[in-house]
């Protein structure tokens, strides 16, 4: 049985992709700031398939922490999905350098921070191994109403993919972005509110949100052994929003 990691999976599109990991047959690691949350997902999850790990992914001494929790538990894990993201809606003219600071730190410096870390570890034991991180269409158009700092983070994580998938391939590990547009999860709703849902709608192609069952087989998907020859792509999943 094969351990994956999902940072931000306490919640919304994580805890999306940790039930369809364990589905799949994987052990999965919740890795959130969020513990209560956490913790219910692993009652519904089972424990013998599913553990919680209190982690913010933009340390560095709670990243290598976290790994060494991981391989005492359940061994080195095969997957690692950078799912955890913050978002604030905000102006250009209205950030502050501690809030564009934080979004990069948790966003950006955080797929960084455990890609690496996961990535010298997996090379450490000669094992191979998959990346899948969460993009998002504002790191492709700079996002309707998501902020500069969030669009800025996530385009960042769309060219890390592209550097570690082409610095990492050599040893068989993979690494790849889903780049998701609006989604049909609680945190698209809260962010332009409930009024600007059918105006939202409205600008969509498909006329609906995004499936986020769709992102999550879409990780298992980036995640089989026999997709090898799969890195360094960022998968656009958004509702015809944005074609290229
Ligand atoms: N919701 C959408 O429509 C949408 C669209 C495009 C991309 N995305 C991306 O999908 C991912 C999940 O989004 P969501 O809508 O489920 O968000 P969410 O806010 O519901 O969930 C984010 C999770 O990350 C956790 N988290 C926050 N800071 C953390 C930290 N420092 N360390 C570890 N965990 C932390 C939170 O506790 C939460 O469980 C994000 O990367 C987001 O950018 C979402």
């Amino acid at each position: 049985m094969q351990t994956a990691v999902v940072t931000g999976g306490a919640q919304g599109l994580g805890a999306v992709i940790a039930r369809a990991l364990v589905a799949e047959g994987y052990r999965v690691v919740i890795a959130d700031v969020n513990n209560e949350a956490a913790s219910v997902l692993v009652q519904e999850l089972g424990a013998e398939r599913c553990s919680a790990l209190s982690l913010d992914v933009s340390s560095e001494h709670a990243v290598e922490n976290a790994l060494d929790t991981i391989e005492t538990q359940w061994g080195m894990p095969y997957l690692w999905v950078n799912n955890a993201a913050i978002m604030k809606a905000q102006s250009v003219l209205d950030i502050d350098v501690q809030t564009f600071d934080r979004v990069m730190a948790v966003n950006l410096r955080g797929t960084f921070l455990c890609s690496q870390r996961f990535a010298r570890r997996l090379l450490a034991a000669k094992n191979k191994g998959r990346i899948v991180n969460i993009g998002s269409l504002a790191g492709q158009n700079g996002g309707a109403a998501t902020g500069a700092h969030y669009a800025a983070s996530k385009g960042g994580i769309h060219t890390l993919t592209k550097v570690f998938a082409r610095d990492l391939a050599r040893y068989g590990i993979t690494v790849n972005t889903i780049a998701p547009g609006p989604l049909d999860l609680p945190s698209v709703v809260a962010t332009i509110g409930e009024d600007k849902l059918p105006g939202l709608l409205a600008n969509l192609p498909t006329g609906q949100l995004g499936n986020p069952n769709t992102v999550a087989r879409m990780v298992v998907e980036l995640a089989r052994e026999d997709a090898n020859g799969l890195t360094g792509a960022t998968i656009d999943i958004n509702s015809g929003l944005y074609l290229r």
